[in-house]
């Protein structure tokens, strides 16, 4: 991965802010609008021509660019920047009907009817050929244009059509296990298949897990997993790959999901980028979104190496894709966006700049929405336009973090196949309760993945890693033995690369490094709660846990409340090398979590960013010239933050060493370098 999204903000002259542009839906004379609006909001970035393929390739062999020649000119004319996109996330209705068996098949069978976008299998040659025509006409059509500062490669890959089971898919399958194992006899002995008779004879026997009578074989599946986010990141670098060739001067990114799509192993795609780019959309059951939005960014920061990057779209109000689409409280986007920015993006734009008149997302919000430039959201997206402008002086510098929070996209999948021991453990789930304790002691922490260099942070928390490569043990491992603080979480260290059970007792990758062995596995039933001596309680798991060389550091309480486990240790300490290893053998309510979290922290000496009255959010963003404290108000209540010597930015208030939050609102503030932080 390179570092480019330096020069996109130069050539900004600070904030990227804007949107996803589609002209193609609206007449010219709207057009003009859109410009004299854009400049108006101080957009000075828009991501132009995602869901175009049907207006610049009308028919095969057939380009008509006189919308996108014009719209560039017109943009180009008005300083503002473009993100152009690859057009290959909706292909045309022509592409079909020439190639009907393109079209992606579900597990059962069905063959999906064309009528939507991302109507297409990954592996299907005659998308690969189709995809690499426009993106070479279009790179070879733009490569000189001034308005094209960034890349921007298809859209959100495999939202729609990750997983695909046609023949094409089979045979790409079949192609990508022979580079894999090599040899059949290991592919057999990795999937386990002597477990009901399914041992392979020939390469062609292997089909894509498609629905059948029980449980499909767990390693297949996960295999099936990495194959199609793998058939994703293949067509991504192909078409990476062709613009680099052509327009070696243009940065390139692709907008990832973050979370909220299980489906791509996003940290494989971060590095073929050379800006990190996501979108996030807060969930609208989730009263406290905005610590998912948290996490998304530290992800996204995770993914760019510590990095500034891209906010590539959230949503000014509603979405039109959730049972019921809550509009956005007044001065809650500009809550979301300051957040953004506070936790090391770099750029802030929206899907999308004008919400649509027709088509499956009129209903949703845009920065122009259909009540026009008399209204809210136009207000705080004009006033959100000239509060980056005074912010410029905070781009390029840098969100430092203590700590790290390993996530993974394989032990994910791996987690969440059929027959685990409890339907009700998910990933997502530990990592949210363990981000939470994070995020409401106000330290910041990088989201990475397992195999990350964890040397330079002080803790290193694990709060779900049920499948754990050799490697990513030893990783682990060293980092403890070098002095490092590692807490983690329950159900992890179980399986190997292939889920197959390590063997010894559990948690066989960490049995050493933990200091402990796990005699059974004790899942609760939904509502079921286990008491902890210390009055707290925990839910969903419980593990009979045997300490060896580790330390009881809290039980489970004696007795029926106790739970299956009760009288046994609900989290124990290790000491390994120089460094110490603990275990949570069950998933702690959040009260828990933020004493072993508070614990784990004055151990290893992090710091929390600020200290804030509960509900306020503090990050701090650092460079050579200033670093800059955000504080985030998500309570009903004004609140004043100690900040020492510092100028307040924007419209920040500090009076005698006080920042004022007001209540749902943002404070930046610059610090007096001379003063220490935190
Ligand atoms: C995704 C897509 C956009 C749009 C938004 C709506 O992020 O990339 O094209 O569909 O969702 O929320």
């Amino acid at each position: 991965m390179t570092h480019r999204l330096t020069e996109l903000t130069a050539r900004l002259g600070g904030i990227a802010y804007g949107g996803d542009y589609n002209p193609e839906q609206w007449p010219r004379d709207v057009w003009r609008e859109d410009v004299r609006l854009m400049r108006e909001a101080g957009v000075g970035l828009v991501t132009v021509g995602v869901f175009s393929w049907s207006r610049i390739q009308p028919k095969p062999g057939t380009y008509d660019w006189s919308m996108l020649d014009e719209v560039l000119a017109l943009l180009h004319g008005n300083g503002i920047a473009v993100d152009l996109a690859t057009p290959t996330a909706a292909p045309p209705p022509w592409f079909t009907r020439r190639h009907p068996d393109a079209r992606p098949v579900t597990a059962s069978g069905t063959r999906l009817a064309h009528g939507s976008r991302q109507c297409f299998c990954p592996s299907h040659p005659a998308y690969a050929q189709a995809a690499d025509e426009l993106v070479t006409a279009l790179a070879t059509r733009y490569a000189e244009h001034p308005a094209l500062a960034l890349w921007h490669v298809h859209n959100e890959w495999g939202n729609h059509n990750a997983l695909c089971y046609c023949d094409a898919s089979a045979a790409a399958f079949r192609t990508w296990l022979v580079a894999r194992y090599r040899d059949l006899d290991a592919l057999n002995e990795a999937w386990g298949t002597d477990f009901w008779s399914q041992r392979y004879g020939d390469w062609e026997e292997i089909d894509p897990p498609r629905d059948t009578t029980a449980f499909r074989n767990p390693g297949q599946e996960l295999d099936y997993l990495r194959f199609s986010s793998d058939a994703l990141l293949e067509r991504h670098r192909a078409e990476a790959g062709l613009l680099r060739r052509i327009t070696p001067r243009v940065p390139i990114t692709t907008n990832l999901m973050g979370t909220l799509e299980k489906k791509v192993d996003a940290h494989a795609f971060a590095r073929t980028c050379d800006v990190v780019s996501v979108d996030h959309y807060l969930p609208a059951h989730d009263p406290d979104g905005h610590i998912d939005l948290a996490l998304n960014a530290d992800l996204a920061r995770g993914m760019a190496g510590g990095r500034p990057w891209l906010l590539m779209e959230h949503s000014t109000s509603a979405v039109n894709w959730q049972p019921v689409n809550t509009a956005k409280q007044p001065g809650e986007m500009r809550r979301n966006s300051l957040t953004h920015l506070a936790r090391g993006a770099d750029g802030l734009l929206f899907f999308q700049w004008r919400q649509s008149r027709a088509g499956a997302e009129k209903w949703h919000s845009a920065m122009v929405p259909h009540a026009g430039t008399r209204s809210r959201i136009w207000r705080e997206v004009s006033a959100l336009g000239a509060e980056l402008a005074t912010l410029a002086e905070v781009t390029g510098t840098r969100v430092h973090s203590d700590v790290a929070l390993l996530f993974d996209w394989h032990s994910w999948w791996a987690l969440e196949l059929q027959a685990r021991p409890s339907a009700h453990l998910h990933h997502l789930d530990q990592v949210r309760d363990w981000y939470e304790a994070l995020w409401r002691e106000n330290i910041t922490c990088d989201v990475v993945a397992p195999g990350a260099d964890l040397s330079r942070y002080r803790a290193v928390l694990a709060p779900n890693l049920y499948l754990l490569t050799d490697a990513d043990a030893e990783n682990l491992d060293r980092y403890v033995e070098h002095g490092g603080h590692l807490a983690v979480g329950c159900f992890s260290g179980v399986v190997d690369a292939h889920d197959r059970i390590r063997p010894g007792a559990h948690p066989g990758a960490l049995r050493e490094l933990l200091g402990i062995r796990v005699d059974e596995y004790l899942p609760l039933r939904p509502g079921q709660d286990a008491r902890l001596e210390d009055g707290t309680t925990a839910r969903r798991w419980a593990e009979r846990v045997e300490p060896d060389t580790a330390t009881t550091l809290l039980r489970f309480a004696d007795g029926p409340q106790g739970g299956p486990a009760r009288g046994g240790p609900a989290m124990t300490r290790n000491l390994h090398g120089r460094g110490t290893a603990r275990y949570v053998a069950t998933c702690p309510s959040t009260a828990a979590l933020g004493g072993m979290v508070r614990d784990l922290c004055a151990q290893a000496g992090v710091r929390p960013a600020a200290a804030t009255p509960p509900g306020v959010e503090a990050v701090r963003r650092e460079g050579p010239d200033g670093s800059y404290l955000f504080l985030v108000n998500h309570t009903a209540e004004d609140a004043t933050v100690p900040v020492g010597h510092a100028t307040g930015l924007a419209a920040t208030a500090v009076r005698d060493g006080l920042a004022l939050v007001p209540c749902g609102g943002v404070a930046v503030v610059r610090e007096d370098r001379s003063e220490p932080h935190g």
